[in-house]
């Protein structure tokens, strides 16, 4: 076993453990997690994250969702139109369920004492541990070899601030995100070691694996928006129909679940299952002989039927702009609410808290703040 993979296994023994932890008391926990705007949302991405957030929410844990758009800037030249993501965005997250009165939503660039934070946390990390971060690594790979931007080397601090400015103790992520709640991790721990006197200003977080398996684009690749494979939430019931159509499958007439043999039958057939709550097995055994044509069918009829209300609800958002707006504002202020209060205990810890000078006088050799 490699390393790797044993703290893979490690982590995600801890995860299940933290979801039971969470339906038992869900009040004591606080969920952050975020995306960068890229666009709108697919089925990817509905059953392997925004599902999740919403069943969290329900179950009762307070969720903030951050847009990420200084995330975005960190390895390409182009974004984009960036306010037209954010807006696209909103709308799949309020359409699947996010409830704005319990769930904060905010955007990286409307919370500066959050973007603050970096700087303090950036003397806790050496470059050298920045090198060695996984995740970095690969995105720099995929930019092609391009010299790699001071943001994107940065960013996983970014993302400590991300989680450790509300003290966000669950991160719902996918296997991919783990060495940056390794590094906000290590980052808290530093922070209350090297500047708080050992006292607890930020907690360590967990993260909370992805369960759900991976789709697979219509083309059999990773579902992905830029590779033109993905079925967006906010399409057409004739435009899933389309897609679903020219999908990927094999020559063999007869329907069986075979994830390892047949990946791209069986990314439709678990597609059906995630949107009826049957199965893989069983529906494959429904069609039977019918082939890849009547597969399709099936898989357009449940995707169609179960967004559905989602889309309904998408079109009514979209048909106005105000309120979808006003939930970005009223979340952004919130989140720079909170952020203030965590910046003035850093500085208060730090020793940096001048305005409030002349400090309060403390018994020799306690702890700051
Ligand atoms: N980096 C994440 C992604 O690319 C998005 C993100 C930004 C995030 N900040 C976060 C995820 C904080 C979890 C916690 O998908």
């Amino acid at each position: 076993m490699t390393t790797s993979t044993e703290s893979f296994a490690v982590s995600a023994a801890r995860s299940a453990d933290l979801e039971a932890r969470i339906v038992d008391h869900p009040e004591r926990f606080r969920v952050l997690t975020g995306d960068r705007p890229t666009g709108a949302l697919h089925l990817g991405h509905y059953f392997g994250t925004l599902a999740n957030r919403v069943r969290l929410q329900r179950a009762g844990v307070e969720v903030f969702v951050v847009i990420a758009d200084y995330q975005v800037i960190t390895d390409r030249d182009g974004v984009g139109r960036l306010a037209g993501n954010v807006h696209e965005l909103l709308l799949d997250y309020l359409a699947a369920g996010l409830d704005p009165t319990i769930t904060t939503i905010f955007t990286h660039s409307a919370v500066p004492a959050l973007n603050q934070l970096i700087l303090p946390f950036l003397s806790l990390v050496t470059v050298p541990e920045l090198e060695r971060n996984p995740t970095v690594r690969a995105e720099a790979e995929a930019a092609g070899g391009r010299a790699v931007s001071g943001l994107l080397l940065t960013y996983p601090v970014h993302q400590a601030a991300d989680i450790l400015f509300c003290n966000g103790s669950v991160v719902p992520v996918g296997r991919d995100q783990l060495p940056h709640v390794e590094m906000t991790r290590l980052i808290a721990r530093r922070f209350n070691e090297r500047y708080a006197g050992g006292a607890p200003v930020f907690v360590e977080p967990d993260a909370l694996l992805t369960t759900a398996p991976a789709l697979l684009g219509t083309d059999g690749t990773k579902m992905s928006k830029s590779r033109g494979n993905a079925i967006e939430l906010r399409a057409t019931p004739d435009e899933t129909a389309r897609l679903i159509r020219r999908a990927k499958t094999d020559a063999d007439r007869t329907i069986t679940y075979d994830p390892v043999g047949r990946p791209e039958v069986a990314s439709l057939l678990l597609t059906a299952s995630l949107c009826t709550g049957s199965d893989p097995e069983r529906i494959a055994a429904s069609v039977g002989n019918g082939g890849g044509r009547a597969l399709k069918d099936l898989v357009t009829e449940a995707v169609n039927e179960h967004l559905r209300p989602l889309r309904q609800r998408r079109a009514e958002f979209g048909a106005d702009p105000g309120p979808v707006r006003e939930v970005l504002r009223a979340g952004n202020t919130r989140a720079t609410a909170i952020a203030g209060t965590t910046l003035d205990r850093v500085r208060e810890v730090m020793d940096m808290a001048y305005s409030q000078w002349p400090p309060a006088v403390r018994p020799a050799g306690s702890p700051a703040g």
